[in-house]
């Protein structure tokens, strides 16, 4: 393993350590990186002593600053883009609640029995003969071949210390994962999750959003939503969307499992993206999930017509501020976002029977900018297990494709800026803001929309004009 420790840095950490007379270890992420091959920027130096006075050392070797966290008893430096933490070997678990944090010294094995993952677990000595071995007694190379997350020790007690590590695990098994190898959880590892699924919500909404965010933009979200939805982890963090799996049954007539559906819609975006060369996009990920929430609500039996979600996208969106709130999401643009491509994802597969130019520019006033996101989402929405079904949801959805390009080129709607501005009606009729002056520029606006004049000053200000005398306003002299 000497070649993953063959860095200068690793150099000096060494002569540091031996002249404290300490030993010292790097573990975890890069361990595991290098390993895969993959470049880790992140360096956890794990010492039989005090991380802070190695560190201390280290920063005046090399003349970088050392910053000290005492209460956690680590330091960090920086080193050529590297950001290297130093830790002294811990005993006890460490528990994330405030004031729960019981940290005693401990030797580098002790340290790794309370580590999350076999996988990230695996050290190598910077001191001493042994500079350069991988000490692993937890299997984590056995497992990284292998493609399986798994404790080191009892899983109960791993998930015990930190809940969140349930979701670690499955962010790990879907960033690990390559399209040849999967990653999966041990049996056992996978059986405390769902008995210790509940105690996730012992675990700052922040912590959770952070690791959802990172399953997400993996490429293998749905694999990782399916493991949390299985656990009943899901059921615990975002049940919304983990009753979308409940199928329900009456005359013999069932609907869509609409969990399913949402993951392989998620899936179909991931596609998209990569067939545009676009990168991953995390609030599209997010609106693909939470598209058909609003289903569970609004599911209805008509015996004449089977199965119905009437409504679903409006009701979908007003539970994604829900959703936002309770996940401690950002409640700007980015609600805004996600609420509009919910609210707006039957839209444009909806105007197959009838793609006339208004309804096309409607939908590209109200979508904006984020019409081609929209666009992707509802492509992807488009799932059926019969083939023939979806070639011809798509050739439609196509159709519509082709005219919102011509209406868009001609007329300029997504970026729609009213040509008539409420100063210049102010001035012209010599009023005080009031309610005239949004009542003539909607009526322009949906002119517009609607075809009757064309997208310009001109064409606008005799329409205004016009409209302004009928309800008794006259320009003044
Ligand atoms: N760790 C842990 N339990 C946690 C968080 C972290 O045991 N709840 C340990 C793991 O051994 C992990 C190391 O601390 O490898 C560093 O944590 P982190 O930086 O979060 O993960 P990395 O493994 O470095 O992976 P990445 O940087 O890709 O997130």
């Amino acid at each position: 393993m000497k070649e993953f420790v063959s860095g200068e840095i690793f150099g000096i950490i060494r002569s540091c350590s031996e002249s404290l007379g300490v030993r010292s270890y790097v573990v975890g992420g890069y361990v595991r990186d290098s390993f895969l091959g993959l470049e880790s920027k992140d360096i956890d130096v794990v010492v039989e002593g005090s991380g802070i006075a190695l560190a201390e050392a280290v920063g005046k070797r090399i003349h970088a600053r050392v910053s000290v966290f005492r209460t956690y008893g680590t330091a960090m430096l920086r080193f050529k883009g590297m950001e290297i933490e130093f830790v002294g070997a811990r005993k006890t678990s460490y528990k994330h609640i405030a004031g729960e944090q019981i940290i005693e010294d401990g030797t580098l094995y002790e340290d790794q029995q309370r580590r999350d993952f076999t996988v990230n677990d695996m050290a190598i000595s910077l001191t001493g003969e042994d500079f350069g071995t991988l000490i692993d007694p937890f299997g984590g190379i056995r497992d990284l071949n292998a493609g399986i997350i798994r404790t080191p020790v009892d899983p109960d007690t791993t998930f015990g210390d930190d809940p969140l590590r349930m979701l670690r695990a499955v962010r790990f098994a879907v960033k690990l994962s390559t399209p040849e190898r999967k990653f999966s959880i041990a049996p056992d590892t996978l059986e405390a999750m769902g008995r210790a699924a509940e105690t996730l919500k012992s675990v700052a909404g922040e912590r959770i959003l952070e690791e959802l965010n990172k399953i997400l933009l993996s490429p293998f979200p749905a694999m990782g939503l399916r493991i949390m939805q299985d656990t009943g982890i899901l059921m615990q963090i975002l049940p919304q969307l983990s009753r979308l799996e409940t199928v329900e049954v009456q005359d013999g007539k069932g609907h869509k499992d609409n969990f399913a559906h949402t993951l392989e819609v998620l899936e179909n975006v991931i596609h998209f993206e990569k067939e545009a060369s676009l990168e991953p996009k995390l609030y599209l990920h997010w609106a693909a999930l939470l598209h058909d929430i609003g289903k569970s609500v609004t599911k209805r039996f008509d015996p004449a017509v089977g199965w119905t979600f009437h409504g679903h996208e409006a009701v979908g969106a007003k539970m994604v501020d829900k959703v936002f709130r309770s996940l401690k999401m950002p409640l700007g643009e980015e609600l805004k976002y996600v609420r509009k491509l919910v609210s707006l994802h039957m839209r444009p597969i909806a105007l197959v029977d009838e793609v006339t130019d208004s309804a096309v520019r409607r939908l590209l006033f109200e979508a904006g900018e984020d019409i081609d996101d929209l666009m992707i989402l509802c492509n992807a929405d488009i799932t059926s297990k019969n083939p023939r079904k979806v070639l011809m949801h798509r050739a439609n959805f196509e159709k519509v494709k082709v005219k919102m390009t011509e209406v868009e080129k001609k007329d300029e709607i997504r970026n729609f800026k009213n040509p008539i501005d409420g100063n210049y009606i102010m001035e012209l009729f010599g009023i005080e803001p009031g309610k005239d002056i949004s009542v003539l520029k909607n009526a322009v606006k949906d002119a517009i929309l609607d075809g009757v004049i064309p997208n310009e000053f001109s064409a606008a200000d005799a329409f205004m004009r016009e409209k302004a005398a009928s309800i008794g306003l006259k320009p003044v002299e």
